[in-house]
């Protein structure tokens, strides 16, 4: 895992949108896949920027969503359908018939949830999976206990992460109690895994998942499995690190060999 140390939750977003613009730019037919959230939005409000500055297309890339909550309408101010239109799709050049959310208003889940994971596989898999941490350790919203080698389910949120959302809805009694999400099996299937926390909230979450043991107590651990992770972190969320020098350090002797950022 490569562990990435910047500034500010800016220099997070700034490096993140660096690295969706190198994927795309090489593959313009790119598989995305998106998370909703707090963290991600000064990194999709950077790739809106670069869109409208002719910097980056999406004309021709697909995405898919972690998450969805169920029994929220999509048009819901707070379904994750709504984030993702307001945030970043009605922004840019993407084909929407293109953009896949889990369907949380599905009459079927279980054969929703086998849709979403069909509809992965029939477009090639993801090639670029962006994540948040929950406080909690969980990705997508694969609560602490989930199984490492899940696929595509429903799945009952903690307390903890309803807590921590309330501030989207105005109380946790509002927060939905279930969700669909892709499994942490499924996750691990994207081809390079970038993760993004900021904030001294996430401090105990990412020195749990970069440096504890792989656990499904902590289901983002299940990342020291995949080749290919980027976690970018600011300095609040470093902050409990115990091997933070030896990032620094790798990081600048591996950006001074390569001659970029990210690779
Ligand atoms: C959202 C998702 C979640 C969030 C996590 C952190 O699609 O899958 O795992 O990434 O709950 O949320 P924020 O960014 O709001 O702290």
């Amino acid at each position: 895992m490569r562990v990435v140390i910047l500034p500010d939750s800016q220099s997070v977003s700034i490096r993140a949108a660096d690295i969706f613009c190198f994927v795309v730019e090489q593959y313009p037919d790119a598989v995305l896949g998106l998370a909703t959230g707090g963290t991600p939005i000064g990194t999709y409000q950077e790739l809106i920027r670069r869109n409208q500055t002719g910097q980056i297309r999406f004309a021709e890339a697909t995405t898919f969503n972690l998450d969805e909550y169920v029994g929220l309408a999509r048009t819901h101010p707070q379904s994750y359908w709504s984030f993702m239109h307001n945030n970043l799709f009605s922004h840019i050049d993407i084909a929407t018939d293109r953009c896949y959310l889990p369907s949380g208003e599905s009459d079927d889940i279980q054969e929703e949830c086998h849709r979403y994971e069909e509809l992965i596989e029939q477009s090639g898999g993801i090639d670029l999976q962006i994540l948040g941490i929950g406080s909690d350790g969980h990705i997508g919203f694969n609560e602490p206990g989930s199984s490492l080698a899940s696929r595509t389910r429903i799945k009952a949120l903690t307390q903890r992460t309803r807590q921590d959302n309330a501030r989207f809805f105005g109380s946790i009694d509002d927060v939905p109690q279930l969700a669909i999400t892709m499994g942490v099996g499924t996750i691990l299937e994207a081809e390079l895994i970038v993760l993004l926390a900021t904030g001294e909230s996430k401090a105990e979450a990412v020195k749990n998942f970069i440096e504890g043991p792989v656990t499904s107590m902590v289901p983002a651990s299940a990342l020291q499995m995949h080749p290919n992770v980027i976690a970018l972190l600011d300095a609040g969320a470093a902050t409990l690190l115990q091997r933070r020098d030896y990032y620094n350090e790798v990081e600048q002797i591996q950006s001074a060999l390569e001659g970029n950022h990210f690779l």
